[in-house]
């Protein structure tokens, strides 16, 4: 017996199963960076996850990290992504939004020209895919104190249009190393001012940023994302279990409902280096914990028998398999999607994935 499939509450929120949609980017915005109908159709046909957290929504142009993705940096953005919440909805679905900034791992192409930001000078090495295709990362431009204000008017702006777009929550991107994570770290923050140097430092914009996401949306529809351990674009920290125990004391201060954790390094594995007892962190925890990474049926079956988790996230079983609560309900088997599909193009490797009675329908 597991309760995996059964309905459950958390934060006053009724979710229809333990089992959410873990962000996944997928690149299939038109230029203007607006969703439409092919996200409509791909986020309701995974509807009846318990939870759906949709792919990184950039609040700024500089903070994209590629073409075509879908924003939230401008009103125009938002009726797009209302096709997205009203289809979700239909479907009885639930929906966050999950508000990114790229930091370093963006480009000047992306940003009418300005280079990308980062809390340090730094310059990431290998390529980022741009409109033009492939070109080397640039060197990052080191954040102000002023411009560190406007990231997080950025984010709370974008949260505003996340609830005009009818979004049930908002979930901040603070993990992979992208702005937010990267102003944590101290191996990508080198900076001597209130945002650099002690853990407190190093953690005060993921703080302020949340703080203002709570200000738009209630602590009890805020979620977070991080990677305590995780080593995505090869950054870590030198000793992340007192940065993330301070960081998740803060989440409690805020009364943060929802804390989405990596466990490990995503998609690769789900222990690292430095390491430690991530479930400190989940029984420190005073809101719900999101667990994700490289689970399958009986990991997530195992992590609600032992209360490793509240939800379980998943990723790319997600992308081949729109119906995977049902598959896993029944332990059906699972189709693996083709990585060639993950990004860019239209519906081909993307809402062209069958249900279990389309398939049978088909035979
Ligand atoms: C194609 C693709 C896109 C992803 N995009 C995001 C993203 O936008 N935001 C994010 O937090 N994680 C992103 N991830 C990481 C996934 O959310 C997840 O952590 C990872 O796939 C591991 O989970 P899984 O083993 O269930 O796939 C992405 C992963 C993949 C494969």
């Amino acid at each position: 017996m597991t309760d995996l499939f059964d309905p459950c509450e958390f934060n006053g929120i009724r979710l229809q199963n333990r089992i959410a949609l873990s962000p996944l980017t997928r690149t299939r915005s038109n230029d203007a960076g607006e969703a439409g109908d092919l996200q409509a159709l791909y986020y309701a046909q995974r509807a009846t996850a318990g939870l759906l957290i949709t792919e990184a929504t950039p609040v700024t142009p500089g903070g994209r990290g590629g073409p075509n993705i879908p924003g939230l940096w401008t009103d125009d953005q938002i009726s797009g992504w209302r096709k997205v919440t009203d289809a979700v909805h239909a479907r009885g679905g639930l929906i966050f939004s999950q508000l990114w900034h790229a930091g370093r791992l963006s480009h000047s192409s992306l940003s009418g020209g300005k280079p990308p930001v980062a809390p340090s000078v730094m310059t990431q090495p290998g390529q980022i895919f741009t409109a033009e295709g492939p070109k080397p990362y640039e060197e990052a431009h080191a954040l102000t104190l002023d411009e560190v204000q406007e990231i997080i008017a950025l984010f709370r702006a974008a949260a505003v249009r996340a609830k005009a777009a009818g979004f049930d929550g908002v979930e901040l991107h603070g993990a992979h190393s992208y702005l937010i994570d990267a102003f944590t770290r101290d191996m990508t923050n080198k900076r001597t001012d209130a945002y650099g140097g002690s853990i407190e430092n190093r953690a005060r914009l993921l703080v302020e940023v949340l703080q203002a996401l709570v200000g738009v949306w209630g602590p009890e529809r805020t979620a977070v994302r991080i990677a305590p351990i995780g080593h995505a674009y090869q950054a870590w920290d030198s000793n992340p279990e007192p940065l993330f125990t301070y960081i998740v004391e803060r989440l409690n201060d805020l009364k943060v409902g929802w804390m989405d954790m990596v466990e490990g390094d995503t998609g690769i594995s789900r222990t690292a280096e430095p390491s430690f007892d991530l479930q400190k962190l989940r029984r420190l925890f005073k809101g719900a914990t999101i667990a994700n990474n490289l689970y399958d049926r009986d990991l997530a079956i195992a992590a609600r028998a032992n209360d490793t988790a509240d939800i379980i996230a998943f990723g790319r079983p997600f992308i081949g398999n729109p119906d995977l609560v049902e598959r896993l309900r029944r332990n059906a088997p699972l189709t693996v999607a083709d990585p060639r599909g993950y990004y860019g193009g239209g519906p081909r490797g993307y809402t062209d994935f069958k249900t279990l009675e389309e398939e049978a329908a088909s035979a």
